[in-house]
């Protein structure tokens, strides 16, 4: 549906039918209360005005520009959309930007750049762990926060001793513990060896 279609409907519904598309967009202001909020994203503090219920996917990529995070599924179904906050992986495509005032928010674009990639984008590129390419930033920062909570010492469904302080990162774990992350490309071996890789200590 376009913004055209989705202005038309929501005049008729508020009795604006009739208006200009400057009146409908000057009421739907005026009705949605937008919300001035301050995202620190990469390093960086970004203030704008949103309606709160606003996700923090779409925070991301419709108010910042920052694309790189994806929306697949957009219900927290294939971990396209992850993120971290305060280090710890999220699906942004679940929780409300306006959440997210006092965190440090880390997207794909703040993990590493054309030049000075981080471990992880260095290896999926070594290992060819992408085809379409569309999960590989959901995968990478999914990865990124799945190390932390190893190193931490976190078990997995999959963890044979839940006791042990180190986990060994075997390829099950991995699998189990990156089942989050969908790949329609089925690049999941190459995945696998590029965190493998890193966790092992290379390449980057
Ligand atoms: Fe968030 Fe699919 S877009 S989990
Ligand atoms: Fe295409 Fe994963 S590389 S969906």
């Amino acid at each position: 549906m376009s913004e055209l279609d989705t202005g038309a409907m929501w005049a008729a519904s508020s009795g604006l039918a009739g208006g200009t598309s400057t009146e409908v967009e000057r009421s739907q202001q005026e009705v949605l209360q937008l919300s001035a909020i301050t995202l620190s994203v990469n390093g960086r503090a970004r203030r704008f005005e949103m309606d709160p219920r606003t996700s923090l996917l779409d925070a991301l990529r419709e108010h910042l520009r920052l694309s790189g995070t994806k929306k697949g599924c957009d219900h927290g179904q294939c971990g396209a959309c992850t993120v971290l906050i305060n280090g710890r992986r999220i699906n942004s495509c679940l929780t409300l930007a306006v959440m997210h005032e006092d965190d440090e928010i880390v997207t794909i674009e703040g993990l590493g750049a054309p030049g000075a990639l981080h471990p992880l984008q260095a290896a999926f590129v070594e290992c060819d762990g992408f085809q379409c390419g569309y999960c590989t930033p959901g995968q990478i920062c999914s990865a990124v926060g799945m190390l932390a909570e190893v190193k931490a010492g976190w078990p997995s469904h999959a963890t044979a001793d839940v006791a042990s302080p180190h986990p060994a990162l075997s390829e099950a774990e991995i699998r189990e513990r990156m089942s989050g992350n969908i790949c329609r490309c089925a690049a999941y071996p190459n995945i696998i060896a590029a965190i493998r890789d890193v966790a092992a200590g290379g390449p980057g």
